[in-house]
């Protein structure tokens, strides 16, 4: 660790193996362990997970597939514990193949391709609950991290809990379906991808490919076509659900997607408490909510839209945070200004704001109220004319410089016309990070409403032995990385980046799993491997206690590679028994020595 402190670096770790295999790895001197994982009991009277038999009741009761965002809460509420509180973690989809036996049958007549045989009616239930959010109490007891079991605090919800829905466009016609003709309430939060966390404590669940779950009628011929066709809703679903449950059925709930694609806003201190959509922030493949209390007391939110082409966003709050008075805080998401992102090739930034009447919308192009311009977000960002970027994934304020990181993913879509200065790369494979500067200054300083910022790069990913990949990072990193896609930070603010290549893993060769660097001083973007996940798998959730002693990641869809099936998976990771599926967990990182990661 010495020898590595007098490199540029602050990070002092030995990097762990930049390797894929069928198990995790983490730098050497630290602990990775399993802290929860799919099907394992969260709610009392769980029955123990079995995977050749699932039900929808008993997946209602266990921790569901696919864990993405994790955020610590403390315990008790105010207190800045680091060894007692809450974890939410999301559930983001679900993948059949390795949840289900049987899954393929044979091709048919004149084709090569397998044909997935569907879920049944009680499969689809199983599905139903297996996305959604966890809560789970955890404690940290000589050194090691447990769920605490049967905890007051311990909860479900899932695609059958009911949510309020919020803000301008609740109640509008076009949330209204046969089974809520208030348009205000709504079953399920559903593709819960990133996240957030507000000062007062309540927890943010994002809803990003919400689009792959709807089908059927005539789409294209539909009221809501436009709208349809531009987040993606087609006649033919991702998903069977709309085989057995009819609200998943265009021709039958025409209006139902529109209740999707939001931020939900729920209280992890209260299990009884109903989760509310918070319209007020747009709808779109929101891949999460971060929040900064601004140096006037409004309360500002990053998102992303994780979409080629599609944009970046930013929320004010109308209101201002009252830190002595939780309650006071319990509506300030449903009203503000949501505004997207414009980069200029001259280093600045402009946000426009997305405001009914103002400049394009207004009724002429079809907006006739804000609940309109929610509505249809991605419209509406359209022609103010914000800046397509590469998939803008995480994006978050760094508490201590008061600046803003965007993780933007890849773009392998964009041609060398339609190639910017903060998208600089055509047919981008590798993703790059984008540091945003507020103007007023350093730290709390910083003032987040501004109109106008500044920006620049940190890192291009890619690799830097191979000149076509036009990779750039600190000269020393002698790492490289694909798919910046979540991101941290520890209390020294130096970023951690979680990875997500998708299908294009194999082809790069490395695993997707969390890398470190400086962001200030003569280390910043000299990237160091931290964390290798199990093969298939990508990297989610990363979330530090407020000491910064503990590390939480989320291990999402091992196994996932081309041909995988429960049968034979490529790993059966965690628990490498016969039999046992591969199975999405949380992982808990401590240091062995007990101090700060990455010290
Ligand atoms: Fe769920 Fe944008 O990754
Ligand atoms: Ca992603
Ligand atoms: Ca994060
Ligand atoms: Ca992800």
């Amino acid at each position: 660790a010495e020898e590595a402190a007098k490199g540029p670096s602050t990070l002092t770790f030995t990097q762990a193996p930049h390797k894929i295999g069928e198990g995790h790895q983490v730098a050497p001197g630290y602990n990775a362990d399993i802290l929860i994982r799919w099907g394992d009991k969260v709610i009392e009277g769980a029955p123990a997970f079995d995977p050749m038999h699932q039900t929808g009741a008993a997946q209602e009761k266990q921790f569901g597939y696919n864990c993405d965002y994790i955020g610590y809460q403390p315990l008790p509420l105010g207190s800045n514990s680091s060894d007692h509180g809450l974890l939410g973690i999301n559930h983001e989809y679900t993948t059949p193949d390795l949840m289900f036996t049987d899954w393929y049958r044979p091709p048919e007549a004149g084709k090569t391709e397998p044909t997935e045989r569907g879920t049944t009616p009680e499969e689809t239930q199983v599905e139903l609950a297996a996305h959604g959010h966890t809560i789970i109490e955890v404690k940290k007891e000589q050194g090691v991290w447990r769920v605490v079991e049967n905890s007051p605090y311990a909860r479900r919800i899932t695609m059958n809990t009911a949510c309020r829905i919020s803000g301008p466009a609740a109640g509008h016609d076009r949330m209204k379906t046969n089974a809520d003709p208030t348009g205000t309430e709504v079953f399920g939060v559903l593709n819960n991808c990133a996240g957030g966390k507000t000062p007062w404590g309540t927890i943010m669940i994002s809803e990003e490919n919400f689009n792959g779950y709807f089908g059927g009628g005539d789409p294209a011929n539909m009221p809501e076509a436009a709208n349809y066709k531009r987040y993606g809703i087609s006649a033919k679903s991702r998903y069977w659900w709309r085989e057995s449950v009819d609200r998943f059925d265009l021709a039958k709930e025409p209006n139902e997607p529109n209740r999707f694609g939001w931020m939900t806003e729920y209280d992890p201190y209260d299990a009884s408490s109903t989760p509310v959509k918070r319209t007020a922030l747009g709808r779109f493949k929101h891949e999460g909510a971060t929040s900064i209390v601004n140096k006037d007391g409004r309360v500002v939110f990053y998102s992303g839209d994780d979409e080629r082409f599609d944009y970046l966003y930013r929320f004010v709050t109308a209101g201002r945070y009252d830190p002595a008075n939780r309650a006071a805080n319990r509506d300030l998401l449903d009203s503000g200004t949501l505004s997207a992102a414009k980069f200029n090739s001259d280093g600045s930034l402009e946000w426009l704001p997305l405001v009914h009447g103002r400049g394009p919308l207004t009724a002429a192009n079809g907006f006739n109220s804000q609940a309109d311009v929610l509505i249809e977000t991605r419209r509406a960002a359209d022609m103010v004319g914000a800046t397509p970027m590469d998939r803008p994934e995480d994006v978050e304020p760094n508490p201590v410089n008061g600046r803003v990181y965007v993780m933007l993913t890849n773009n392998t879509q964009r041609k060398d016309s339609q190639v910017d200065a903060v998208n600089p790369r055509a047919a981008n494979r590798h993703g790059q990070i984008v540091e945003l500067i507020p103007p007023g200054g350093e730290g709390a300083q910083a003032d987040h409403a501004a109109d106008r910022y500044n920006w620049t790069h940190v890192l291009l990913a890619g690799n830097p032995a191979k000149p076509e990949d036009k990779a750039v990072y600190h000269p020393a990193s002698d790492v490289w990385l694909s798919s910046p896609d979540n991101c941290a930070f520890d209390p020294r603010g130096r970023l951690w980046i979680s990875t997500d290549q998708g299908e294009a893993q194999t082809k790069n060769g490395i695993p997707d799993g969390m890398y470190a660097c400086d962001l200030t001083g003569p280390g910043r973007a000299l990237v160091k491997f931290f964390f290798a996940c199990p093969i298939g798998a990508e990297m989610c959730g990363p979330e530090f206690t407020p000491d910064g002693k503990t590390l939480f990641v989320a291990v999402q869809h091992p196994s996932e590679v081309l041909g995988a099936t429960v049968e034979k998976p490529a790993t059966r990771w965690p628990d490498f028994k016969d039999g046992m599926p591969p199975r999405p967990s949380v992982v808990v990182i401590t240091k062995q020595d007990g101090g700060e990661i990455g010290a």
